[in-house]
């Protein structure tokens, strides 16, 4: 079996759901269910025993040496964290936590375990780790795609505990051999995202007739990847990936802000025309810019093309549509996500930008 960390949190579901359709190997999910993670998006495993949820922390040390011996894992696959940049803003503490503190009491217990295992156990187990293209800091305009190789420059207090996760399991693998793999990858959108990352945040209040807020002047740019193509590239690495090596990946997908809040409102006035503020685009708003916001994230995502054989199946035209009609489909899921701890956070952070 494999134990996967926060796979109750959007790339995480999409993983399990992912994972339990293409094959039958049970999967241990270890997640605390912060404000992002959500059972809800695994009510489809209800009853499946290959599915076995544990609620709990990535830094309760007793805990995972229990999961550790109990299941003996032969590859764990680490999503857990915390992941907005807005919130590390306000709030770095939980960050430095989690993601570096966390990583750490995983890193050992997995090691401890690694360690106990003989033979060809041994020699298989893997340890992958979830992490950003916002490690390598943010690039000039003509700049070339960030590559495998590029210094780590992360800007803001989530790059920053990401990037030193990342140099956690790297050193990990340098000193005790632990057969490590790292995936840094660019933004990603798709089911299940929680909305207060851009583009289901902009899709949720659209459907609300509420401003869709940009930051700045719309023109950073970032590279997209739907949700099920970043699932199949982990799944590759796992599989392929060679212990020690790190892997971008990215969707060969650039847009600034502007033109992904547009092309969000031209699908929802096609795909929802009764609603009563078409155009969405009314709904535009420029608000005051993010503090340190990087400006662009490209990704070279050759190396795991050449050595891996993965490229995104979905374009950014198929992928958001997809993802527009997810949310159409699922009010419910919007709603009941969109509680009071929502509701002050969406003031905390959107209050004084107007
Ligand atoms: P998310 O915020 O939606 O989910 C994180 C999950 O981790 C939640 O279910 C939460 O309950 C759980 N969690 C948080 N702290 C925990 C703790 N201490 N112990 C146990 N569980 C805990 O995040 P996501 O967008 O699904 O991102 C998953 C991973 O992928 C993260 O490591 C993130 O850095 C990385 N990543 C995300 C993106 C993106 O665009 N979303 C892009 C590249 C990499
Ligand atoms: P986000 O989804 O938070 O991801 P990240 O900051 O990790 O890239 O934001 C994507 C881009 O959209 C980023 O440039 C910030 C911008 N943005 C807005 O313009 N308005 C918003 O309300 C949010 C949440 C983000």
């Amino acid at each position: 079996m494999i134990l996967v960390t926060g796979g109750a949190g959007f790339i995480g579901a999409n993983f399990v759901l992912d994972w339990l359709r293409g094959s039958d190997e049970p999967v241990i999910n270890l997640d605390c269910l912060t404000y992002a993670g959500n059972l809800e998006n695994l009510v489809s495993l209800a009853g499946d025993p290959r599915h076995v949820f544990v609620r709990g922390d990535i830094c309760d040390t007793a805990l995972l040496a229990d999961l550790f011996s109990r299941h003996r894992p032969r590859a764990v696959i680490h999503f857990a964290a915390e992941s907005h940049v807005d919130r590390s803003i306000h709030g770095p503490g939980a960050f430095i936590r989690t993601n570096v503190e966390g990583t750490f009491s995983l890193l050992q217990a997995a090691r401890a375990h690694w360690q106990s295992l003989a033979g060809p156990e041994r020699g298989a187990f893997r340890f992958l780790h979830v992490s950003t293209d916002e490690v390598y800091g943010s690039l000039g305009p003509t700049d070339p795609p960030f590559v495998e190789t590029r210094a780590y420059e992360p800007n803001s207090p989530y790059s920053a505990s990401k990037a030193a996760s990342d140099h956690l399991v790297r050193a990990w693998h340098h000193t005790y051999g632990l057969p490590v793999l790292t995936t840094n990858c660019s933004n990603n959108y798709g089911p299940f995202q929680f909305p207060e990352k851009l583009i289901p945040l902009v899709i949720a209040n659209a459907l609300a007739g509420k401003p869709l807020p940009i930051y700045g002047d719309g023109m950073n740019v970032r590279d997209w990847l739907y949700v099920g193509d970043h699932c199949a590239a982990i799944r590759a690495v796992l599989e392929r990936g060679r212990p020690g090596e790190t892997y971008n990946i990215g969707g060969w997908n650039e847009m600034p802000n502007l033109e992904i809040v547009r092309t969000i409102c031209g699908l929802l006035d096609e795909l929802h025309p009764d609603s009563p503020v078409r155009p969405h685009a009314d709904l535009m708003t420029f608000v005051a810019d993010r503090p340190g916001h990087d400006r662009r994230y490209a990704i070279d995502a050759r190396k795991i093309e050449r050595e891996l054989g993965w490229r995104p199946a979905e374009t950014f035209a198929t992928g958001i549509r997809k993802t527009v009609e997810w949310y159409l489909e699922n009010r419910n899921w919007v709603e009941h996500v969109q509680s009071g701890a929502y509701r002050e956070w969406v003031q905390q952070n959107y209050g004084e930008r107007t």
